[in-house]
């Protein structure tokens, strides 16, 4: 059993800088967990702290049922595949391979067996006569996988292992370890994955859960339908989705159970039933995702049409990325191709109208961000 338990981790540096507080989580046997946030959130601190890398300053660890605080890295079955890859330079693949084997002391037998095995899985086995200099980029993260999987460690912990990829080879690693960690499971050998990105889109394709992180807080962790859908707060709207969630500044009054947003100067009703408000009156931002914003007048029920003016438009091949501005504020709209046309009629300036889908808004508290409609 590989459970990783984190029970009020903190870190404090030794300068005095606090990079984790007081985290808790909990990632079951066998579960693909992703970290994911900006640069410096912490999310090296945390899984260097797992690997044993990175000493704890507070808090309980556990893997399994074990505490493993003060256990050495090598006695905590897991193994790390870093963003560098860290491989040997003076050493063929095989023997990077088989070095923290022979470390371990395992019969030569079984090292030159588990070598196979993992070259095979990773299709490297006409690499494993080479140097690292003689390797492409994708062929050396290959490898670096290859070194944690020969260890048949219960956690596998990766820290932006694609991140020095061009986006095509990212794109197809993504599910090379997806599929890794499903033919592992299949096979037996269930393995449980911490894998930490700055990249939300490796976060959404590869999670079964996403654990997303700010200034060494855990913002929301979640599914990823649940992160899209049901963002606990302005930062994980944001964070989550591409092109981003517009968020509009507005007004939301409440009166009964009617609520009413007003936006500059358009009013519209809403439908949300269960708003956590108090007061009857209080500033919001209007988060909504760039699909549910409309540039064809039809009157649909729930749609608040206000004023914009056209700013530019991405063409992408199957849709288009229309942005306008309403007041100071930029706002993307998502488009099927067949409405290209339409939009790029428009010249930049030029007085529109564009429809937000209010059904589908999330409403966020303006001061403290947190989302009143989950
Ligand atoms: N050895 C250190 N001493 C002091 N601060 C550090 C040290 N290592 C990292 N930090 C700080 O801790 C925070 C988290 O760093 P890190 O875990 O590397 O973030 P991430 O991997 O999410 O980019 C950052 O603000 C970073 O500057
Ligand atoms: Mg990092």
């Amino acid at each position: 059993m590989a459970s990783v338990t984190l029970n009020k981790i903190a870190k404090v540096y030794p300068n005095g800088f606090k990079a984790v507080h007081e985290i808790d989580f909990k990632i079951n046997d066998g579960e693909f967990v992703v970290l994911v946030g900006p640069s410096g959130c912490a999310k090296s601190t945390l899984l260097r702290m797992v690997a044993g890398l990175e000493s704890i300053t507070s808090g309980e660890l556990r893997i399994g049922d074990a505490v493993v605080n003060r256990a050495l890295p090598k006695d905590r079955g897991a193994a790390m595949v870093f963003q560098n890859y860290a491989l040997y330079p003076h050493m063929k693949v095989r023997d990077n391979l088989a070095f923290g084997l022979k470390l371990q002391g395992l019969p030569k037998e079984e090292v030159a067996a588990r070598v196979q095995e993992a070259a095979r899985t990773l299709e490297i086995e006409p690499l494993l006569d080479r140097y690292p200099r003689q390797l492409s980029g994708g062929q050396s993260q290959r490898v670096a996988v290859g070194r944690a999987i020969v260890k048949k460690p219960q956690v596998f912990l990766f820290d932006e292992p694609l991140s020095n990829l061009d986006a095509k080879l990212r794109a197809s690693m993504r599910v090379r370890i997806t599929e890794l960690h499903q033919q592992l499971k299949a096979a037996g050998q269930p393995c449980t994955v911490i894998y930490v990105t700055h990249d939300q889109v490796e976060a959404m394709t590869m999670g079964e859960r996403i654990c997303v992180l700010k200034e060494g807080r855990i913002q929301q962790f979640d599914t990823p339908s649940k992160l899209y859908n049901q963002p606990a707060n302005t930062f994980v709207a944001s964070f989550i989705g591409s092109p981003e969630m517009n968020m509009l500044e507005a007004d939301l009054s409440v009166d009964g159970s009617t609520r009413t947003v007003t936006l500059l100067n358009a009013t519209g009703k809403l439908t949300a039933s269960d708003l956590h408000v108090s007061g009857s009156r209080l500033p919001i931002k209007l988060g909504l995702r760039p699909e549910n914003v409309l540039v064809n007048a039809s009157d649909e029920a729930g749609v608040l049409w206000v004023d914009a003016r056209m700013s530019h438009i991405e063409y992408m091949g199957s849709e288009v990325f229309a942005y306008f501005r309403v007041g100071e504020t930029v706002v993307t709209s998502r488009l099927p191709a067949s409405l290209a046309t339409t939009v790029s009629q428009m010249k930049r300036g030029e007085a529109t109208r564009i429809g937000l889908q209010l059904a589908h808004a999330h409403l966020f508290d303006a001061v403290s961000g947190v989302n009143l409609t989950v």
